[in-house]
């Protein structure tokens, strides 16, 4: 069956069958790489989009179940010059290292960051907590967040 949706502000068209996931039409279809394949079961949020501006795990998301929504990635959060507030946080607070998990992290606390103007560090850790990290451990991936709220003017609360 044919979907239609709206990648990154993009209208694409895609061929899938009852049991393709938004994650293999986002990756294999779209050739849109930043979302990765882990667990495959919902566990570790590596292949973690926004769908309709709310953050899914594309791996358990069928694709026809999608048709005529929004998808965006972390391509479509990332300046075409540059980086943006939550990438350079990591880069500077030393938050990434294989960087298999970075980009799910960083959709989670994209949409985190987007909805505050302030937060306390437990709100933080418990919108990524269901993004997994095997080899940076969360104390600085949470440092490079914080550095990002900075950038963007946003409070952390007492
Ligand atoms: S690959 Fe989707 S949650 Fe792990
Ligand atoms: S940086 Fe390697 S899994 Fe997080």
């Amino acid at each position: 069956m044919n979907i239609k949706i709206k990648v990154n502000g993009q209208l694409r068209s895609v061929e899938v069958e009852h049991n393709t996931t938004l994650l293999q039409v986002i990756r294999k279809d779209l050739n849109i790489t930043s979302p990765k394949s882990g667990c495959e079961k919902g566990e570790c949020g590596a292949c973690t989009v926004l769908l309709d501006g709310k953050p899914i795990t594309s791996c358990l998301v069928l694709a026809f179940t999608v048709d005529g929504s929004e998808i965006t990635t972390l391509e479509g959060i990332t300046p075409k010059d540059g980086l943006n507030p939550i990438q350079k946080g990591l880069i500077n607070a030393g938050g990434i290292q294989c960087g298999f998990c970075t980009p799910g992290f960083i959709m989670s606390g994209h949409n985190f960051f987007s909805k505050k103007e302030d937060f306390t560090i437990d709100e933080l850790k418990r919108a990524l907590s269901g993004n997994l990290c095997r080899c940076t451990g969360y104390k600085k991936i949470v440092d490079g967040m914080l550095l990002a709220a900075k950038e963007m003017g946003i409070k952390v609360k007492k």
